[in-house]
């Protein structure tokens, strides 16, 4: 079996697909943007070549207007649903959604490019990726944001890689369900109908993604008409942090960031939208309605991986932490523990992730909040050790639910140095 650390390094090497890494098996069989970028961070620290391989792998899905999609097709597995047909885009370069997820990757570059030891290697790397990266950030802003608010639309939950997120309920049961063909769902074959999105959601996701097939995949058409559309907090924290990223990405390989500039500005004007006065937190906002949806999710914490809130506000957070884990056992729970939707086992609903973990310590870091970001990194250790690398946790308990041998969950953990040789010595 081997220490944690080995056991990690297994994790991913298993997942590999040759060049990308499957989230998990069976479950999740492609390749996914945002955990291309976590688990890209993770090779790095096995193997750097394979690091940047695994978002150049993801480029290839990049379409000509510059989107970069939320799963790509590299080769058709059985065990997913919904696949490349019923997105309806074989044929159509690289097989892929014709949606988006959280866009990490310019972060994620950054931080292969900092923490490489080619340098060459990397800087080469990095100077092919960083006008992808450009085109697709700006596809965001065109695409998603036509009237410039500074913050970009999500038109369906799956491309906020939260999927099942209590805060999509109300603007989801807008959307129909008529029409939508008969399907077969394969995620319950790998995870316990308690563990997943339950049909209501599933219907309606399947509703939007044959609208966009119906639209024939006209973006500007899908942001005008689609029946979903909000301003996700987290997507847009980790689209601004990706900005300050892209920008000294551009400095340091002497390309002009003044574009950049401009979205990092506008975002800043943006996110006082997302503030609620009342609850001192902040909201997604519903665009249907123009009203911000107010149930506490841990992606109103996000916009400190940003850097966005003063210090008043960052305060107000980290109070907001401390009132959260005084009701679980394990940091931090994705939705607050006395919202009515609250399910600590189902997925987005309750359970703890590595990922947000992650990136939220790296804020409470930066915040000078060095004890919230050790509480966050110690839980997601003990997790791990007692439970394994599972996709998610239960907040209470600890138990692992969802996919086993979780890439981002290894990735992240070596990240993190949680897991050092040093542990897997045997004792003296
Ligand atoms: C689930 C998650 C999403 C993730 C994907 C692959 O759909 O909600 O965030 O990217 O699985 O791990």
């Amino acid at each position: 079996m081997g220490g944690l650390y080995e056991q990690a390094v297994q994790v991913l090497r298993n997942n590999d697909r040759g060049g990308f890494t499957a989230p998990a098996q069976g479950l999740y069989p492609y390749q996914w943007l945002w955990d291309s970028g976590f688990n890209a961070m993770g090779w790095l620290h096995l193997d750097e070549r394979r690091a940047w391989q695994e978002l150049f792998s993801l480029f290839e899905g990049q379409w000509p207007d510059g989107m970069v999609p939320h799963i790509v097709f590299h080769k058709k597995q059985e065990s997913y649903f919904p696949g490349p047909e019923v997105w309806g885009t074989v044929g159509r370069g690289c097989a892929s959604s014709v949606i988006t997820q959280p866009p990490i990757l310019a972060t994620a570059v950054r931080y292969l490019y900092e923490h490489a030891r080619d340098h060459a290697f990397a800087r080469e790397s990095a100077k092919a990726l960083y006008p992808r990266i450009l085109a697709y950030h700006r596809w965001l802003y065109q695409a998603r944001d036509p009237n410039r608010t500074g913050l970009v639309a999500v038109v369906h939950p799956w491309a906020t890689g939260m999927d099942n997120s209590p805060a999509w309920d109300e603007p989801l049961r807008r959307v129909p369900t008529e029409g939508v063909p008969p399907y077969e769902r394969k995620d319950l074959l790998y995870a316990k109908p308690e563990e997943r999105p339950r049909k209501e959601e599933y219907d309606r996701y399947l509703w939007l993604l044959y609208f966009f097939r119906r639209l024939n995949f006209d973006q500007r058409a899908i942001f005008r008409e689609s029946p979903f559309k909000v301003i996700d907090v987290g997507f847009n924290a980790i689209l601004h942090r990706a900005n300050q990223d892209l920008y000294a990405l551009a400095v340091m390989l002497g390309e002009e960031p003044h574009e950049i500039q401009e979205w990092i500005v506008e975002a800043q004007v943006g996110f006082q939208a997302l503030w609620d006065r009342e609850d001192n937190f902040y909201y997604s906002l519903d665009l249907i309605t123009g009203r911000r949806i107010r149930v506490k999710t841990s992606a109103g914490f996000l916009p400190l991986f940003a850097g966005i809130p003063g210090e008043g506000r960052a305060r107000r957070l980290a109070e907001h932490f401390r009132e959260w884990v005084r009701h679980v056992r394990y940091a931090l729970p994705s939705v607050h523990p006395l919202e009515p939707s609250f399910e600590g086992t189902r997925y987005w609903r309750g359970p703890v992730w590595v990922n947000v973990n992650w990136m939220l310590a790296e804020a409470f870091w930066d915040y000078g909040y060095d004890d919230l970001a050790e509480r966050l990194r110690n839980d997601t250790l003990e997790l791990i050790r007692r439970f394994g690398f599972r996709e998610y946790y239960h907040p209470k308990t600890g138990e692992g639910r969802g996919g086993k041998d979780f890439s981002w969950t290894a990735a992240l953990a070596l990240v993190w140095r949680l897991l050092t040789r040093d542990e897997d010595a045997p004792a003296a």
